[in-house]
């Protein structure tokens, strides 16, 4: 089965097409390198001895992505990773998340009607809950008000899919991912965005590496068990594994619209991620209290028993993996870039 990835040379893409190319697939991407660099298609190839081709491309411009359609027209499925993510960018620039974030999917969208592609994954974010009251969130849980421009953007996009599946025979799955984190266990690849790092698993790498001077914690004065925000850090191969399983289901189910949550199931706060670093690879971070982050949620950890029913999927990586796994790839990575 062909798949075309969209953000293929980013993070979350190029650990997905290793995953889909281990289980068989064919694989197209197509990634403008606003945030990712050509080197990662040297990677993928490494790793798999397989030459993907990547389309340089602005999925905004509807025409020029036309041009894969007509290339591919046995493209079965599509996984939509390409997006804008920094949230504190996008509270400064709001008008650039929206421009590319939303015309992207449209993009993508109204390609898929016009070639009759029915399969689609979209990378959407728990950022959507918002702050939720009652934790671990479920698929059910409400969607409450979005803490960012960013955030935003997932749940439009959420519900321009929704608003789109009775006007063709588009059947998509909703991946709601929180918090992403880790390396692939050969270390050759892993994080390595061209804009600056901003998530906390690679901030701390860069810190550790002297890279930047110390990680700054946002916020200790937070209602939680240590003061900092607590989230749900999952390892980028399990992520990538659930991919391939949901185009497995795609392709099996009868319903035309599903949302699952993909998570460890466990909140980690950002001192006890310090504590996994430093107790993983031996190493001292040097690290700040600063103030609290504008965007920030509180806390947020996922409730993964629909992904595990439905999907049969079940994470089986935790903090120390993602700190042992980002640890190995960070020495490679300086040799590459
Ligand atoms: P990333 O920035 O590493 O990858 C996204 C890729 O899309 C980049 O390589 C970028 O160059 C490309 N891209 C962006 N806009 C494009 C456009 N208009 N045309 C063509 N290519 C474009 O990000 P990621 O971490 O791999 O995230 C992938 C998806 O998952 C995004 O939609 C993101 O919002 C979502 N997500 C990420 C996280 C996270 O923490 N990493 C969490 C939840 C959801
Ligand atoms: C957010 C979204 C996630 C989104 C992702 C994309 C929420 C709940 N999650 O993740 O869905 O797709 O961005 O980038 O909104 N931190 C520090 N210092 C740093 C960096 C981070 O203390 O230098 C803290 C943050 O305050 C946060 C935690 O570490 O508590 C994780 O931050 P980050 O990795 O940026 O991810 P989120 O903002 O949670």
């Amino acid at each position: 089965m062909k798949v075309l990835v969209t953000g293929g040379c980013g993070y979350i893409g190029s650990h997905t097409i290793l995953d889909l190319v281990s289980k068989g697939y064919e694989v197209v991407s197509v990634d403008n390198f606003i945030n990712a660099s050509p080197v990662i298609l040297d990677c993928i190839n490494k790793i798999t001895n397989k030459q993907i081709h990547n389309y340089n491309i602005d999925l905004t411009d509807a025409e020029a992505t036309e041009q894969i359609f007509e290339d591919h027209p046995d493209i079965k499925g599509i996984i939509h990773f390409a997006a804008l993510k920094a949230v504190g960018e996008s509270v400064e620039k709001p008008l650039l998340y929206f421009q590319n974030n939303l015309n992207s999917l449209l993009s993508i969208l109204k390609n898929m009607k016009k070639y009759k592609v029915r399969n689609l994954i979209f990378s959407s974010s728990c950022s959507v809950y918002g702050n939720i009251e009652k934790l671990p969130a479920t698929e059910e849980t409400p969607i409450q008000q979005a803490e960012s421009p960013y955030a935003r953007t997932k749940q439009m996009c959420e519900e321009i899919i929704r608003d789109t599946l009775n006007s063709f025979d588009l059947n998509a799955i909703i991946l709601r991912y929180f918090n992403p984190a880790g390396a692939h266990h050969s270390g050759e690849l892993g994080e390595s965005p061209i804009n600056p790092a901003q998530n906390l698993v690679p901030v701390i790498m860069e810190a550790a590496t002297g890279q930047r001077s110390h990680l700054t914690v946002f916020g200790d004065d937070y209602p939680t068990r240590d003061g900092s925000c607590i989230r749900d850090y999952i390892h980028i191969e399990d992520l990538a594994d659930a991919h391939t399983k949901a185009m497995e289901f795609a392709t099996n189910t009868n319903d035309n619209y599903t949302i699952f949550n993909l998570g460890s199931g466990d909140g980690v706060s950002v001192l006890e991620a310090i504590t996994a670093f430093e107790k993983t690879t031996g190493q001292k971070l040097n690290y700040k209290i600063g103030d609290r982050r504008a965007g920030d949620v509180i806390a947020i950890y996922a409730n993964y028993e629909k992904a595990r029913t439905l999907l049969n999927w079940i994470p089986e990586r935790n903090i120390d993996d993602i700190m042992q796994s980002a640890w190995t790839w960070e020495e490679k990575k300086q040799q590459l870039f």
